[in-house]
């Protein structure tokens, strides 16, 4: 699928994204929030499958370490496989975010019900997704799940194509590519 041409005005932003584990355990339920990311406009930058020990789990989420739920986290988001994606959009970290709704799922069916932790959470740890919340955080998270991805690099040669719609949809990758330039 190409991707009709645009031209955004603004330098399109990174953030890392994560399904968690009680998502990705049905298929159903992670093909419908993958389409939920295309369905807002965000391009998939890259897309990953994996599975965290856990002091991955315990390593990621230190700053909250000492929190009454951080053993029951850590234990979750080791307890079974994830997908984490880069995604781009203006201001995506903060377009995530709001995709997302708030952090307890009761909160977000009451306040931002079409949001994803409202539609498909099930509790307050295993509520669907993980996204990061500032700027910062995302070039950290990003460079924790694709240490192989240098966003300097992306940014120089790839964001303008993204940002202009020279792209296309990869149906196997389920990513965004460039279009082959001539
Ligand atoms: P995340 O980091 O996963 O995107 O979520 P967040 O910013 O909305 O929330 P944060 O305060 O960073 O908490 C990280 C994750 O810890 C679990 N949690 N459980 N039982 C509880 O009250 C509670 N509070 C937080 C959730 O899985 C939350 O996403
Ligand atoms: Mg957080």
């Amino acid at each position: 699928m190409v991707l009709s041409a645009r031209s955004l005005p603004r330098a399109l932003q990174l953030t890392l994204a994560v399904i968690k584990p009680d998502a990705v355990a049905h298929p159903v339920m992670l093909e419908a929030l993958h389409q939920r990311i295309l369905e807002d406009s965000f391009l998939i930058v890259r897309c990953k499958d994996l599975v965290w020990r856990r002091q991955d789990s315990e390593r990621f989420y230190a700053e909250h370490s000492g929190r009454f739920f951080y053993q029951r986290l850590v234990e979750f988001m080791s307890s079974g496989p994830m997908r984490a994606y880069i995604l781009a959009r203006e201001d995506a970290v903060r377009h995530w975010r709001d995709l997302m709704g708030p952090t307890k799922v009761f909160r977000a069916r009451f306040t931002a019900p079409s949001s994803l932790r409202a539609q498909f959470g099930l509790t307050d740890t295993r509520n669907t997704t993980h996204g990061s919340d500032s700027v910062e955080s995302a070039q950290r998270e990003i460079r924790f799940f694709f240490p192989e991805f240098c966003a300097e690099e992306w940014m120089e040669k790839e964001e303008p194509l993204f940002r202009s719609g020279q792209i296309q949809y990869d149906h196997q990758k389920q990513i965004h590519t460039p279009l082959p330039q001539n």
